[in-house]
C-alpha cells in the first residue's frame, strides 16, 4: 500500500510545534485547532461539485469476496466508511498488537477506485476489546486513548479527510450534557475524554474533519427532545473550552413508525449552524421491522420516511455528505436487533439483497441535487 506511514516522531514534532504556539492542552497535546474552524473535506461528488456526495458503510470481507457487491460500491459511492474495520476490536485485538490488514485493504480499495474514506470510530463506549477492561487508572486510560488515536490517525494522515472521533457520547435519555454514556473512558477520564480524543486527532492529522456522531436526534417525543438539548449543550461546552471540532454527524437510523419532529429538528440544526459546525448524515437507514410485509408497500414507506427526514434537514443546512449504513440489504446490521416478526428479511437500505435499486436510492439522489 502507498499510504504514507507516519511515525511517532512526526506526531511528536507536530504536537511540539503546536505547543510552541503557546496554548496548553490535555495530555501534553496543544489545541492545534479551534472549535468550528472550517474544515471541509474535498469529497468528490461524481465529479459534480453541486451534488452532495453519497457513500455507504462497507465491510472489507464482503468487498474481498463478493464481486457484485464490490462493483455496486464502485458504481454508486463517492465515499465509504468502514462498518467495523477501524473499530478497536479489529485494530487492537490485544493491548500491544495493532492489526491494520482490514483497514489497509479498505484504504487500497478506495484509492484504486478514487473513493474517499471517512474514519469510524476512535472514542466509543461500544464494542471495545475485552483487554480494555483492565485499564485502571486515569494516566493509563489517557495513554491508551491518545496512543491509539496517534497511531491510527497518523497512519492514514492525509488519506482520511473526516473522522468520527467521538461516537454516541450520550446516554439514551440524557438529563443534560453531563449524562455521558458509561465507558472505560468516562469511568477513568470523565467528560475530559472528549477534548482528549478531539485534540489528539487534530494533532495527528491537522487537516482532517473532526466529527461527533450521534443517533436518535430527529424524532418526536420527550426522549428525543432531551437528546437534542443535551447534545447542543455538549457542543457549546466544547466551544467554551475551544476544543477542536468541525461537524456533527446525524446517524439517522430512522425507525419507520417514529415521527420526525420537523420543527424541533430544524431548530436544532439552526443552532448547529449558528455554532458554525457542519452537518453530515452518517448512517442513514430505515428500520422496517414494524412495517407491513408487502415489499412494494414497505419500500415505498421506507423511502417516504427518508424523504421526510432529508427534506427537514436540507431546508436548513446542506449536509456535507449523505451516507447510508450499508449499500445493500444483503449486508445490514438491522436484523441483529430488529428482525421482523413475520420472518421476512429486513429492507432498510437503498439496494435490495439482489443489488437492485430501490425507491430509497431515488430519494437520496433527489436530495443530493435539491439541498440548499
Ligand atoms: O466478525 C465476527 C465474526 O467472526 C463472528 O462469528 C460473529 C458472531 O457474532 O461476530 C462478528 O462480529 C460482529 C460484527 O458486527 C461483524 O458482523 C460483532 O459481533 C458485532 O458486534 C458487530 O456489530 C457491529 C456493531 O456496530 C458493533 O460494532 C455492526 O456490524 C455495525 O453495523 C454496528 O454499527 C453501529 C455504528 O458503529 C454506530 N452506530 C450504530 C451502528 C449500528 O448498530
Amino acid at each position: 500500500m502507498t499510504i504514507r506511514l507516519n511515525s511517532r516522531r512526526d506526531f511528536l514534532v507536530r504536537a511540539a510545534k503546536a505547543a510552541a504556539f503557546g496554548v496548553s492542552g490535555t495530555a501534553g497535546l496543544s489545541r492545534v485547532s479551534a472549535f468550528a474552524t472550517p474544515r471541509t473535506p474535498a469529497f468528490a461528488a461524481d465529479g459534480n461539485a453541486r451534488l452532495i456526495p453519497y457513500g455507504a458503510a462497507v465491510q472489507s470481507d464482503a468487498l474481498a469476496s463478493d464481486m457484485a457487491y464490490r462493483a455496486a460500491i464502485i458504481a454508486n459511492c463517492q465515499l465509504i466508511v468502514p462498518e467495523g474495520d477501524m473499530k478497536w476490536p479489529i485494530l487492537r485485538p490485544a493491548r500491544n498488537e495493532y492489526r491494520f490488514e482490514k483497514a489497509d485493504f479498505l484504504m487500497d480499495f478506495a484509492r484504486q477506485n478514487k473513493i474517499e474514506v471517512r474514519g469510524h470510530t476512535l472514542a466509543w463506549y461500544g464494542g471495545m476489546p475485552a483487554w480494555t477492561a483492565a485499564i485502571d487508572s486515569r494516566a493509563e486510560a489517557e495513554r491508551e486513548l491518545v496512543g491509539h488515536i496517534e497511531t491510527v490517525v497518523s497512519r492514514y494522515r492525509g488519506a482520511i479527510p473526516s473522522w468520527d472521533v467521538v461516537n454516541e457520547p450520550l446516554v439514551d435519555w440524557p438529563e443534560d450534557a453531563t449524562s455521558l454514556r458509561p465507558s472505560i473512558w468516562t469511568k477513568l477520564l470523565g467528560s475530559d475524554y472528549l477534548p482528549i480524543a478531539l485534540r489528539a486527532t487534530a494533532a495527528a492529522d491537522p487537516d482532517t474533519q473532526l466529527v461527533i456522531n450521534e443517533y436518535d436526534i430527529e424524532f418526536k417525543g420527550p426522549r428525543f427532545a432531551a437528546r437534542r438539548k443535551a447534545l447542543l449543550q455538549l457542543l457549546r461546552s466544547l466551544r467554551d473550552r475551544d476544543v477542536p471540532l468541525h461537524a456533527v454527524g446525524l446517524q439517522a437510523h430512522l425507525f419507520a413508525e417514529r415521527a420526525i419532529d420537523n420543527d424541533e429538528l430544524q431548530a436544532f440544526l439552526a443552532s448547529i449552524a449558528a455554532l458554525k459546525l457542519d452537518v453530515l448524515i452518517t448512517e442513514l437507514d430505515v428500520i422496517d421491522y414494524e412495517l407491513p410485509g408487502k415489499v412494494s408497500e414497505r419500500d415505498a414507506l421506507v423511502a417516504r420516511k427518508a424523504a421526510q427526514f432529508l427534506q427537514s434537514v436540507c431546508e436548513v443546512v446542506r449536509p456535507k455528505a449523505i451516507l447510508t449504513w450499508g449499500l445493500s440489504d444483503r449486508y445490514t446490521w438491522v436484523p441483529m436487533y430488529f428482525k421482523r416478526p413475520d420472518g421476512m428479511p429486513n429492507r432498510p437500505l437503498p439496494f435490495d439483497a439482489d443489488l437492485k435499486r430501490k425507491p430509497l436510492f431515488d430519494v437520496i439522489e433527489e436530495y443530493r441535487r435539491k439541498a440548499v
